[in-house]
């Protein structure tokens, strides 16, 4: 095994990361000495069963991050500090009996989210975000449309009214882009999350803020183990939570619209399913999950004692970095390569264990990213990309993997909504 650590940035990570994480795996084991920014130290786990061992152990393999044993060399204004999290009262970073409770809040406030209700804004928003590129006869798919809706149709189930869409959509992108405005669109979403928690915990609605409110209030959640004292989340907390749930549901959902619409308009295989119907489009979502899956690896859990892990000795406090895609391709689970991936969802891209992205949120994002294929294949029936598929780049990051731009070009079509704009 390569002992020598492998920097975790560089173009391969967007450029060819199967073959990169494969190369990875056949000189360093299923987990692999890494350095983040800054030469900071931590694990890649690649392999599919020491994923499962990872998650599935969440006492021996913490989602504390205050357990790390490298703070001491993390400078205030260290890029991967977001992506890590520094004493952040949110889900994300609470462990045990507080976190099982705070999962089964946000869990049923999801779940009470309607089928039919859900599918209809996704509808809405993308038949609106139609509109405003069909007369044109050319758009970017990325631009123009699937980093505006997820977070539009989030924020309707959250309970925000319609005209606060757009200022939310501008100010998280600010804040996932990580980029000058990053800060101030953090600000805005935090400052809005908290508007709505007061105004719905003194006027409650159908809607997922006032579930949550309303499980704070009764202690209890159908999935809580109603002990003294459960429940009880302070404002604070509901709100650190949606902040969560805002962020970690438009990008990755915005990158599974991407990713499938690239799918389809690339590969022969579901060429004829692009003009003839519909019947592909759940097996190009399910492809992308397996083999380009929009969160590509992530920062992770840390050890809480001396431990062994595919043949590396991992020490108190160092970081593990959950390799959902290099697992998802292992040789050990994907003995036929694609043979896996019709209707098969046991890839990582969901995570697993107590930290697994809730199910109720999992379909949530499944629902709206069909419907914005669909709704794309609907109105603009003779959609094709509009330069060669070699071309199309990615966006730097080796967290999470998404396009820079999908240009594509249609016959130029009447607005749903009225005279096009
Ligand atoms: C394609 C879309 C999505 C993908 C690929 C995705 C992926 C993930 C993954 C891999 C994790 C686990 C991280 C870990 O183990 O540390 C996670 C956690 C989470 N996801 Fe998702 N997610 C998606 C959509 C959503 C949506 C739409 C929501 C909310 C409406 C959401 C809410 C959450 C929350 C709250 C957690 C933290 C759970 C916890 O710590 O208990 N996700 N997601």
């Amino acid at each position: 095994m390569n002992p020598d650590p492998v920097p975790l940035n560089g173009a391969r990570f967007r450029s060819e990361p199967a073959e990169l994480y494969r190369e990875l795996r056949r000189e360093h084991g299923a987990v692999a000495s890494v350095l983040l920014d800054g030469d900071i130290p931590a694990w890649l786990v690649l392999g599919y069963r020491e994923l499962h061992q990872v998650t599935g152990d969440p006492v021996l393999f913490s989602r504390d991050s205050a357990l790390w044993n490298q703070w001491d060399h993390i400078p205030d204004d260290w890029p991967l500090l977001p992506v890590i999290g520094r004493g952040q009262p949110s889900i994300l970073y609470t462990v045990g009996e507080r976190h099982r409770e705070r999962a089964a809040m946000v869990s049923d406030a999801l779940e009470g989210v309607g089928p039919f209700e859900l599918r209809a804004h996704a509808e809405r928003f993308a038949d609106e975000l139609i509109d405003a590129v069909c007369a044109k006869g050319a758009a970017d798919l990325v631009a123009d449309y699937a980093t505006l809706l997820p977070v539009r149709v989030l924020a309707t189930l959250f309970g925000f009214a319609d005209e606060q869409g757009p200022g939310l959509v501008a100010a998280l992108n600010d804040m996932i882009n990580g980029r000058e405005d990053a800060i101030a669109g953090q600000l805005h979403v935090a400052a809005s999350m908290a508007r709505l928690v007061a105004d719905r915990a003194a006027r409650p609605a159908d809607d997922v803020v006032s579930r949550m409110l309303a499980m704070t209030l009764s202690g209890h959640s159908q999935h809580s183990h109603g002990g003294a004292g459960s429940g009880g989340f302070t404002h604070e907390e509901i709100t650190q939570d949606l902040m969560v749930m805002m962020a970690a549901g438009h990008q990755p959902t915005a990158d599974w619209i991407g990713n499938s619409l690239r799918l389809m308009l690339t590969d022969e295989r579901f060429a004829a399913s692009l003009f003839g119907g519909r019947r592909s489009v759940a097996e190009a979502m399910n492809e992308v999950l397996w083999e380009d899956t929009p969160t590509q690896n992530v920062a992770g859990r840390w050890a809480s004692r001396d431990t062994r892990l595919g043949g590396r000795t991992v020490h108190t406090g160092d970081l593990l970095l959950l390799g959902l895609q290099a697992a998802n391709h292992d040789p050990q689970v994907r003995t036929h390569g694609s043979a896996l991936t019709g209707g098969n969802s046991a890839h990582f891209s969901f995570g697993h264990g107590e930290h697994r992205c809730p199910f109720p949120a999992q379909e949530i994002a499944e629902v709206i990213a069909r419907t914005a294929i669909e709704v794309v294949l609907d109105r603009l029936p003779d959609i094709d990309l509009a330069v060669p598929a070699e071309s199309l780049t990615r966006r730097p990051s080796p967290w999470l993997r998404g396009l820079t731009e999908l240009p594509v070009r249609f016959t130029p079509a009447p607005a749903l909504g009225g005279a096009p704009a």
